[in-house]
């Protein structure tokens, strides 16, 4: 019998500095009242000194695994989605396997910007039903304050560093993560950039000054192409499940912006009660917002035992996705 992927552990961390409009204020020419009323976001948290990527995501894992009662020596794969990891080689993932001591793993990086995270919960669903893995560790980790250019108001407002965990298990209860839809289209590329530091722009003396290395985005052009891919996305997964939107008991969308989260719950029309956002306390996380908004809904006593949840996201690349999940059952 085919088993069965569901999530059995979560966590999330952040790192302590806060970093909020006030303080964004001071260094480019912006306002709290023009950061909030676009973007709904008050404060990012962001790493200081060398607690960059694999960092965050071990000490999320840690708290999954706590949750879940599993061993990292019993885990069979661990999955990072990252756009910023610590290094080209070695993967995050085998740093925060040597930090676990899950010794056991297959380890791998997964590269798929914001959407990373619901492209992961596709793998891991795919592993543990093919019987490849019995235990995975799948984190959402970004240190996205490193590829800032600072001095740009129109993307330095936006993100923040953190890393959510999940631990996804094979079992026989019949149901679990029940779907999902991933999507890209290379051709719109050119709205959402990181050209630096890899094979075509390598991180030469020469070329470290170079722009090339800091995030370069067309913010409307993003907006635009991400509510229909959400929307879409979604309506695809609930379909894939058996389900209709009335069945959907809480929406944990990619944390971007508050308007882009708004505009596809009305593309929708899904009420807003059943939409949870936390963009206002941790900014854009990229592929770790999923995973922290999860944790933040669950302990805010949002989600429910047998509930059904739905994760859509849309990144860079561009990359996009939903999933349908039934929470511990
Ligand atoms: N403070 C004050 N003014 C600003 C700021 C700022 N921080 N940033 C831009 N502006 C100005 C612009 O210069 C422009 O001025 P102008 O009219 O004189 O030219 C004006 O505000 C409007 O700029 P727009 O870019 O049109 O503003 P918009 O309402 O589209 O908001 C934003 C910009 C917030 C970036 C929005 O487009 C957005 O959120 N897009 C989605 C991008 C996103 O979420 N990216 C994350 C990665 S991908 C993902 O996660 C989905």
């Amino acid at each position: 019998m085919t088993p069965d992927a569901v999530i059995t552990g979560w966590g999330f961390y952040v790192p302590p500095k806060v970093l909020t409009n006030a303080d964004l204020e001071a260094m480019v020419d912006t306002t709290d009242d023009w950061i909030y009323e676009r973007t709904g976001i008050r404060e990012r948290h962001v790493v200081e000194g060398d607690e960059v990527t694999s960092a965050m995501a071990t000490k999320a894992a840690r708290a999954a695994l706590a949750r879940a009662s599993v061993r990292a020596e019993d885990l069979d794969a661990i999955i990072i989605a990252t756009t910023s990891p610590d290094y080209l080689l070695p993967t995050a993932a085998c740093l925060v396997q040597e930090n676990l001591g899950a010794r056991a793993a297959a380890v791998f990086d997964l590269g798929a910007a914001c959407a990373g995270f619901v492209y992961g919960l596709a793998v891991a669903r795919g592993l543990v039903m093919s019987g490849a893995a019995k235990r995975v560790l799948l984190v959402g980790a970004e240190t996205i304050s490193r590829f800032i250019d600072w001095t740009d108001r129109a993307t330095c407002v936006l993100f923040g560093d953190g890393a959510g965990a999940v631990v996804i298990e094979a079992s026989t209860a019949g149901s679990g993560i029940r779907s999902t839809a991933l999507h890209g289209d290379g051709r719109e590329k050119r709205h959402l950039r990181l050209e630096g530091g890899g094979a075509r722009h390598p991180p030469t003396r020469q070329a470290a000054d170079s722009a090339s290395y800091l995030i370069r985005m067309d913010g409307p052009e993003v907006f635009r192409l991400a509510v229909p891919a959400m929307a879409e996305a979604t309506k695809e997964a609930l379909a894939q499940a058996g389900l209709r939107l009335e069945d959907v008991d809480l929406f944990v969308p990619h944390q971007a912006n508050a308007r882009i989260i708004e505009a596809v719950a009305k593309r929708l029309g899904l009420d807003r009660s059943k939409v949870f956002v936390d963009i206002d306390r941790f900014g854009n996380t990229s592929a770790a917002s999923i995973p922290i908004a999860l944790c933040d809904a669950v302990a805010q006593g949002r989600v429910r035992q047998g509930d059904t949840l739905v994760f859509a996201a849309f990144g860079g690349g561009m990359t996009w996705g939903a999933a349908v999940v039934d929470w511990l059952r």
